[in-house]
């Protein structure tokens, strides 16, 4: 590792903040491009969000990625803030510039849709049917966001709480039908992405029934620990092409790397075996 008194400087705000595989992940890029350079986890209580946010600038940083439960209050603070997160509703990424006045993005749209082409790039192929989501939380919001700006002309969304997502319809706009739970619809969908937390380690399986998906439709689990979701496994077992969820991880992290550093960082298979590892 390479540090010196100009070392540029950014991190993750979050709380908690220890579970984060962000700082690995910079901290892979930083290392194999040489960089003067540090990325740091930085554990910030909600009630300190507001003050740390606006020391940000003060304290050097070239900015921060913003996570769990930050992402809201971050699109209310920046000075300001892309078209694409206002409509998502969330900022993930910080970008401190030359007058100290702080802009927010959000990359997790970008980060999903890469990921899916990346490891797929069938997937395109599919966008023109009806695609399946899972959950209407954050992650979903910058999910269909991609989905509507990619074309797709259908997007069937189911959720636990039905009002939250007729909200995230509502805001986010686009050909979106929300559905309930019993009446999932998977028939001729070209894509199945769950976003919910069920099948997380330690949460609840995702219990739904495939069998009226097709068989070329690729199914995509935000998830990614474990890796292959119960979901994923059953799909890949009825031959379905599948996509985990750690691509997106790294994909949304580019763009930040990038203002931040001055590089472009590549995804590779050697950095998902990496961060894979912690
Ligand atoms: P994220 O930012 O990762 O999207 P979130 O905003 O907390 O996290 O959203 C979590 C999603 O998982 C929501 O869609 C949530 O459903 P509700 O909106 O009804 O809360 C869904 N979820 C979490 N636990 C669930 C459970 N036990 N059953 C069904 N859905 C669940």
């Amino acid at each position: 590792m390479i540090l010196s008194g100009k070392a540029k400087l950014a991190g993750v705000l979050g709380w908690p903040v220890g579970h984060s595989r962000s700082p690995r992940l910079h901290g892979y890029w930083l290392d194999r491009l040489g960089i003067d350079g540090a990325y740091v986890p930085l554990p910030v209580r909600p009630e300190d969000f507001a003050s740390v946010f606006r020391a940000l600038p003060k304290m050097g940083f070239a900015g921060a990625n913003v996570t769990v439960p930050h992402k809201e209050q971050a699109l209310i603070l920046a000075d300001e803030v892309e078209p694409l997160a206002k409509r998502i509703g969330a900022v993930n990424t910080l970008v401190v510039r030359e007058d100290g006045s702080i802009l927010g993005l959000n990359t997790d749209a970008f980060g999903f849709m890469q990921n899916l082409l990346e490891t797929h790039p069938a997937s395109l192929g599919t966008l023109n049917r009806p695609a399946v989501v899972l959950g209407a939380g954050g992650a979903a919001r910058a999910v269909i966001a991609a989905l509507v700006d990619a074309g797709v002309p259908e997007i069937r969304l189911v959720n636990r709480s039905l009002e939250r997502a007729e909200k995230l319809a509502a805001d986010i706009g686009g050909p979106i039908r929300v559905q309930e739970w019993d009446w999932l619809d998977l028939a001729g969908a070209g894509l199945l992405v769950n976003t919910t937390s069920l099948g997380m380690s330690g949460q609840p399986p995702l219990d739904i029934d495939l069998s009226d998906l097709p068989q070329d439709a690729v199914v995509n689990d935000i998830v990614y620990v474990p890796l292959l979701t119960d979901l994923l496994l059953r799909a890949q077992a009825r031959g379905n092409p599948v996509v985990d969820g750690l691509g997106m991880l790294l994909w949304q992290a580019v763009r930040g790397f990038s203002l931040w550093f001055g590089q472009q960082p590549e995804v590779t298979a050697d950095l998902r075996d990496f961060v894979l590892k912690s």
